[in-house]
């Protein structure tokens, strides 16, 4: 049996989509082309469902807002695998379960779990169509909300199966987990909280996924194919995939340095990616290439070259402001999906820190009466939104450049509340790689159930899809591949003083260590040199517009080595879970720092 619409000949696919049709029971299949009627059409019957609510076309055209279920509101990395051949392929940082076990696991959740919905096909294309380092997937969901959510983050359709023919793709099967069996009524956000399983299996580029609707749980382009699963095929083809947002810095001569950023979940790196230089910066322009995740690759010229994988943002909306990010604001104010985010009386929405002033009355994101004085929050702290690229203000002109932009320097940044610096450069790459792998940063609404101060190394914990120990002997063995490679800093925005205020303004004003890191680049300037690395000078800093006295400077920039020394010696716990796969000049280093601070 050949599935209605199918408008591809691939063999490959046909069989699977009819075996997942025999497992999972739906009532349609439904291949999807990706054109604007088929969204409005999905849009239209979400409305329908109580899923979407249309918005004020007047205030926000084209846009709607999801409620979510509040049992699924974040990624869930407890539930989250890698089902290697291998446990040590995974590695200790990883979940992992023997892969046999996992596909019996999901074959029974799966058996049935369409029944009354329809079975939506949505081949995908992560990178440009038709590009040489795009890699192709196919999405099987039962979620129209991840049909429509997909189109705008990744490029969807008929052309897509054009482009296939008849080669390999990346299988993402995923389900909602809430089949609507006799007597069953549907729901306005339908998901299984009690059974989420987010599953990878690496060797055979495949990705399940059952129970959640959410974000990275169920976009599966997102997190699972561009992180997860291309990481290791990054590892086995000697290239680098990455949680990074890239900008490219243009300085008043019109020259352009691009610098890849990589900072947890929900900690900086859609602001900066759309940056716009503050007073003082007359001349300088950031423009935005990408704000989540860089596949990179080593270039003819011996330069590393980065393409963002993605077509649009999911931006964690809350403390997103005229103030903090008109760019954000701007790319969302048309044809955007919001989720979990409060609705005003005039049909717009509203979250934390829009606004100086809350508005007197709201529908909270659990679609509750809010009333600024009620006590609880009007968006869910995790509430996004999902918008094209191609509004983006700032968008750079290169970014679906098939070849990708030549990266000068990488970030590594966290939230981290004390005690770091505002920024330092690494002595070298080995020690870069260093200062990324021991990258510390304080919790976030972006996933559950997570500790206070974690290491998230390279913010990649939750996104490696292979053993951390090799990731980092991968990214140190591109010292033996790459010839110019770029310079790596720490960054930090976020260091507050003893009364609890930010210490640093941050936001449009990180373009200030953004035009350090471009001098540092291009070498005008040096350094001053302590035990963690190269620190700026205070009168390399470009004050322009902001008055910022050296004593703060001072502040900020303090490192009490007492404190640094437990920082280091703390990092033996996570080079103790990696184990022996550790790089022996990870240790190396550690022993050096420790003995400078003694
Ligand atoms: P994911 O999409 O989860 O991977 O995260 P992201 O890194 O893109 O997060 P995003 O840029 O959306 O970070 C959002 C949070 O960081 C918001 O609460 C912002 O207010 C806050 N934030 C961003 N930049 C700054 C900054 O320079 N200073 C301070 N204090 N907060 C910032
Ligand atoms: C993150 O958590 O890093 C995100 C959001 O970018 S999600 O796509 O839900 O993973
Ligand atoms: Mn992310």
């Amino acid at each position: 049996m050949t599935s209605p619409q199918a408008n591809t000949t691939n063999p490959k696919m046909i069989t699977w989509i009819n075996d997942l049709e025999t497992l999972c029971k739906p009532t349609n299949i439904h291949w999807c082309d990706g054109s604007q009627e088929e969204y409005d059409r999905l849009c239209e019957a979400l409305v329908e469902a109580g899923t979407f609510t249309r918005l004020n076309p007047e205030l926000r055209p084209g846009c709607f807002l999801a409620r979510s279920d509040p049992r699924d509101v974040a990624r869930v990395e407890d539930r989250t695998f890698i089902c290697s051949e291998n446990e040590v392929d995974a590695g200790a940082t990883n979940n992992w379960m023997e892969p046999a076990d996992m596909r019996g696991t999901l074959d029974g959740l799966f058996e049935g779990c369409m029944e009354g919905r329809t079975m939506y096909v949505i081949p995908f294309s992560m990178g440009p169509l038709g590009s040489d380092i795009a890699q192709i997937g196919v999405q099987v969901t039962d979620s129209p909300y991840v049909v429509v959510s997909m189109r705008i983050m990744a490029r969807i359709g008929s052309k897509v199966l054009d482009i296939l023919g008849d080669n390999n793709f990346i299988k993402c099967l995923h389900s909602i987990g809430f089949p609507l069996g006799a007597g069953i009524e549907d729901v306005s956000w339908p998901c299984n909280p009690d059974n989420r399983y987010i599953v990878h299996f690496p060797e055979a580029r495949e990705v399940i996924s059952f129970g959640s609707g959410y974000g990275g749980n169920a976009l599966l382009g997102k997190k699972c194919v561009a992180l997860r699963i291309a990481s290791v095929m990054a590892r086995d083809e000697g290239w680098l995939a990455e949680h990074m947002m890239i900008v490219g810095v243009e300085s008043p001569d019109g020259e352009k340095t691009y610098i890849a950023g990589a900072f947890p979940s929900a900690c900086g790196k859609t602001n900066l990616a759309m940056l716009i230089p503050p007073e003082g910066f007359e001349g300088w322009k950031v423009h935005t290439v990408g704000d989540d995740i860089a596949w990179i690759k080593p270039g003819e010229d011996g330069r590393l070259y980065a393409i963002n994988p993605e077509a649009g943002y999911f931006g964690v909306a809350p403390g997103t402001s005229m103030k903090s990010n008109p760019g954000a604001m701007d790319t969302m104010a048309k044809n955007t999906i919001f989720t979990n985010v409060a609705l005003t009386d005039d049909g717009n929405v509203w979250w934390e820190s829009m606004t100086d002033e809350p508005p007197a009355h709201l529908i909270d994101w659990q679609g509750e009466d809010w009333t600024p004085d009620c006590g609880r929050k009007a968006a869910h702290p995790n509430a996004r939104f999902t918008a094209p690229a191609s509004q983006c203000p700032s968008v750079d002109p290169e970014w679906e450049n098939p070849n990708g932009v030549p990266i000068s320097a990488f970030l590594f940044g966290g939230r981290l509340s004390t005690s770091f610096p505002l920024v330092y450069q690494s002595k070298d790459w080995a020690h870069g790689v260093y200062m990324g792998a021991t990258l510390g940063s304080e919790a976030t609404a972006a996933a559950e159930n997570q500790a206070a101060i974690r290491r998230d190394p390279m913010a990649m914990l939750p996104f490696c899809g292979y053993n951390m120990g090799d990731y980092w002997k991968h990214w140190l063995s591109m010292q033996d591949k790459v010839a110019h490679l770029p310079v790596i800093f720490r960054v930090n925005w976020f260091r507050k003083t003893k009364d609890g205020d930010w210490l640093w303004p941050g936001f449009g004003q990180n373009m200030r260590v953004l035009q350090w890191v471009v001098d540092r680049v291009k070498g005008s300037v040096d350094a001053n040199e302590i035990v963690c690395g190269d620190i700026p000078k205070y009168a390399d800093i470009n004050w322009n517009g902001l008055a910022y006295d050296q004593d703060t400077f001072d502040e900020l920039m303090a490192t009490d080595p007492a404190i640094s020394i437990l920082e280091v010696e703390d990092q033996t716990a996570l080079f103790d879970k990696i184990g022996d796969h550790l790089p022996e000049e990870m240790k190396k280093i550690q022993k050096e720092m420790l003995e400078q601070l003694q």
